[in-house]
């Protein structure tokens, strides 16, 4: 089963994906989390990475890319993924088109979860993730068990460098200039699910595996 998570930032598409994993047993693909990881390891790649990130703006398509196709030839991607996050922009969707065509492979579904921007500076602001793993909370909607300690890995929560009042309008810009026109790219290729994700966290989970069928 090969599934995209897409949405605005903030939508859930990290707190689903989550489920994804548990229930289907492969892997999530995060580009935001992949380029997190290379600032903490200091590359070249996160470095350049940053200056966008910080400012909420899309890294360039060209780095992206190229991680995406290092990751999807990885071994643990042969029985299916979930991309969470990629791709952002056409040239990220004909890429990955191009991509899982020359690995003779499909896409199954996108599920996009639809979140209006009022409700997303809220979800963000109060959100808190796993230092370790990546999974996300929030401190009002969807509360770790313990406080500061995630339920899946007991690794610390943080609160993300990017996730501030201000970033979150630019990140929220970058979403409806470059990423929406996605919609009608995956509609027209027939594996759209659009979900309302205003719903509870663990609706809007009923409502997807529903979806998947
Ligand atoms: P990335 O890490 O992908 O961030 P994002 O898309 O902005 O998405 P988020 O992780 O903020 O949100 P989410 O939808 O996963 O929500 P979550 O489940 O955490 O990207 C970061 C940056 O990296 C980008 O700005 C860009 O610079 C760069 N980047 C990454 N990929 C790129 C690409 N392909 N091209 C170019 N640049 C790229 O939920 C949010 C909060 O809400 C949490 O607190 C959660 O607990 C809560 N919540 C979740 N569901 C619900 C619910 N149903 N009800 C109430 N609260 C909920």
């Amino acid at each position: 089963m090969n599934l995209m998570v897409f949405g605005a930032p903030g939508a859930g598409k990290g707190t689903q994906a989550k489920f994804l994993i548990e229930k289907y047993g492969i892997p999530q693909i995060s580009t935001g989390d992949i380029l997190r990881a290379a600032i903490a390891d200091k590359t070249d790649m996160g470095m350049e990475a940053k200056t966008f990130m910080d400012e909420g703006k899309l890294v360039p398509d060209s780095t992206i890319i190229g991680i995406i196709k290092d990751r999807l030839i990885q071994s643990d991607c042969q029985k299916g993924f979930i991309l969470d996050g990629y791709p952002r922009t056409l040239p990220q969707a004909e890429a990955l088109k191009e991509l899982m065509n020359d690995m003779g492979k499909g896409l199954d579904k996108v599920i996009s979860l639809n979140v209006p921007d009022e409700l997303i500076v809220g979800r963000i602001t109060g959100r808190r993730v796993c230092r370790e793993c990546g999974a996300s909370f929030h401190i009002k909607f969807n509360p770790s068990k313990v406080e500061d300690v995630c339920d899946y890995c007991s690794g610390k929560l943080i609160i993300r460098k990017d996730d501030n009042a201000e970033t979150v309008k630019s990140r929220l810009e970058a979403y409806h200039t470059q990423t929406s026109p996605l919609i009608s790219f995956y509609t027209d290729m027939g594996v759209m699910l659009e979900l309302d994700g205003t719903k509870e966290v663990s609706q809007v989970t009923k409502d997807m595996f529903k979806a998947i069928g």
